[in-house]
């Protein structure tokens, strides 16, 4: 276990000897953190030519830094670059690769600038894209669903409360509740990137440092807003890496949610859509099925977005100001949960758009479970002026009539329906249909397929903006 190691190069002075193995293996990030190479090299370029202009170093080393950088940065692309995991992390991987191909002039790169600092501003720009590319994935989903939605702005469905049927609805407002779902999401990921927008660039270990830096300078150059404005905290935040998986989270849940509905909706039970042979398998031994495996797949995925939430607020918990190893653990958090992310929204946009919906079968669920009682029960107090509770009371006794004789509301003849309350004629059946049940419902954000209509078009009004 104990093998001796040459000692690290960049901290190594004090040492005699070289970390022990599980030393190294527990300390290192490069497995995972090489995946901010760009971002590394990017703040790094900015720094050097802040320092250059500030006459901290030289511009003939600023030029060999950025030549030796650029040329680091075709290695990593290419394949070409050597990660070691004795030197810990993407930042020292590519400085000590540095010093090899421009000798000493490397060494003065780190001047006015800490790991702290740069690795909270690296992740702080991954996140920052990450976010914005969520943005443009989730507009693609909402506009998928904006597509069906006014497609089936008046096919009919069952509503369920308790996953019973409650009311008739239209899949048009089914579609725009999942709508709402994501435009919430896509404001949560406008709100984060906001809050995101602030370089840490120059906070150096945590207090500032004595080098006449510009910190505005390299916040403009890497396209942050503005600088932070308490070194302590720039380097000791992670609430943006928080945020996002808290974003992650609650999208994730939206899409679980959904994920569950399709798989109940494609059941030979319930035959409301049938899933493209794209995003469905079949069974090895069972020949008639067709299972809604990226479904279930997006349900599941949401328990790894909810882990890594809690993993890293507990992971940030209790943490003393201001930066502590403890926080490397952020990142394979964000990386996984963006990855996973990607592929549910990617499943979900592709599975929506390609479903076939089958309106017949919907209409006809639609129509079962006594759906339009409430509408006897409006129409009782609308037109024969009961109170609503007595209302209420006389349809449960029409709902239980069409119980005992088998049939539905619709289908009561107008003698028996009298016999409940002589108030009811002939103009009741003009509102138990399912079409009058949902055209009725058009109070604003109701159901009517005239109030879908319009939603759509707020909606596309409002995402051609964003
Ligand atoms: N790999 C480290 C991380 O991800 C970089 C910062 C290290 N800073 C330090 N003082 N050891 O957190």
């Amino acid at each position: 276990m104990n093998e001796k190691k040459a000692s690290n190069q960049m901290w190594g002075g004090r040492f005699a000897s070289g970390p022990a193995a599980i030393m190294e293996a527990i300390n290192a990030s490069i497995g995972f953190d090489r995946k901010l190479y760009a971002q590394d090299i990017e703040a790094s370029l900015a720094h050097s030519r802040m320092l250059a202009k500030q006459a901290i170093i030289s511009a003939g080393d600023q030029e060999r830094i950025a030549h030796g950088l650029n040329t680091i940065l075709k290695e990593i692309q290419s394949g070409a670059f050597k990660f070691s995991a004795q030197l810990e992390d993407i930042h020292m991987n590519i400085e000590a690769r540095l010093a090899e191909l421009i000798g000493p002039a490397a060494g003065r790169l780190h001047t006015a600038r800490s790991r702290n600092d740069q690795v909270a501003v690296d992740f702080r720009l991954w996140t920052k894209s990450e976010l914005q590319r969520v943005a443009e994935v989730l507009k693609g989903l909402i506009g998928v669903f904006l597509d069906r939605a006014e497609e089936h702005a008046a096919t009919v469905m069952p509503g369920f409360t308790h996953l019973q049927t409650a009311q008739p609805v239209t899949f048009g407002h089914h579609c725009m509740a999942y709508v709402e779902m994501f435009g919430r999401d896509l404001s949560r990921v406008r709100d984060a990137v906001d809050r995101l927008d602030e370089s840490p660039l120059g906070a150096a270990a945590l207090a500032g440092t004595g080098f006449p830096i510009d910190r505005h300078a390299t916040a403009k150059a890497l396209g942050f807003r503005e600088p932070t404005r308490n070194s302590i905290d720039s380097v000791s935040d992670r609430d943006f890496a928080l945020e996002f998986l808290a974003v992650a989270s609650i999208c994730g849940t939206h899409l679980s949610r959904l994920a569950e509905e399709i798989v109940i909706w494609s059941t030979p039970q319930f035959g409301f859509v049938k899933l493209s042979d794209s995003f469905s398998t079949g069974s090895s031994i069972m020949p008639q099925k067709k299972n809604p495996d990226a479904a279930e797949l997006v349900r599941a995925k949401t328990g790894r977005l909810n882990g890594h939430l809690v993993a890293l607020l507990t992971v940030m918990k209790g943490l003393p100001l201001a930066y502590s190893k403890d926080m490397q653990e952020d990142k394979e958090a964000v990386f996984d949960a963006a990855e996973s992310l990607d592929l549910m929204l990617a499943a979900m946009t592709g599975m929506v758009g390609d479903m076939e919906i089958d309106a017949a079968a919907m209409k006809k669920a639609a129509g079962s479970g006594h759906s339009t009682a409430t509408d006897l029960a409006d129409w009782l107090v609308r037109e024969a002026g009961l109170p609503f509770r007595e209302a209420h009371h006389v349809t449960g006794r029409a709902v239980a009539l069409a119980e005992e004789k088998r049939t539905t509301l619709a289908k009561l003849p107008l003698d028996e329906l009298m016999a409940i309350h002589p108030g009811i004629t002939r103009d009741i059946y003009s509102v138990l249909t399912i079409a009058s049940s949902v055209r009725s419902r058009a109070s604003y954000g109701g159901t009517a397929p005239a109030q879908v209509r319009r939603q759509v078009k707020a909606w596309r009004r409002r995402l051609a903006k964003s």
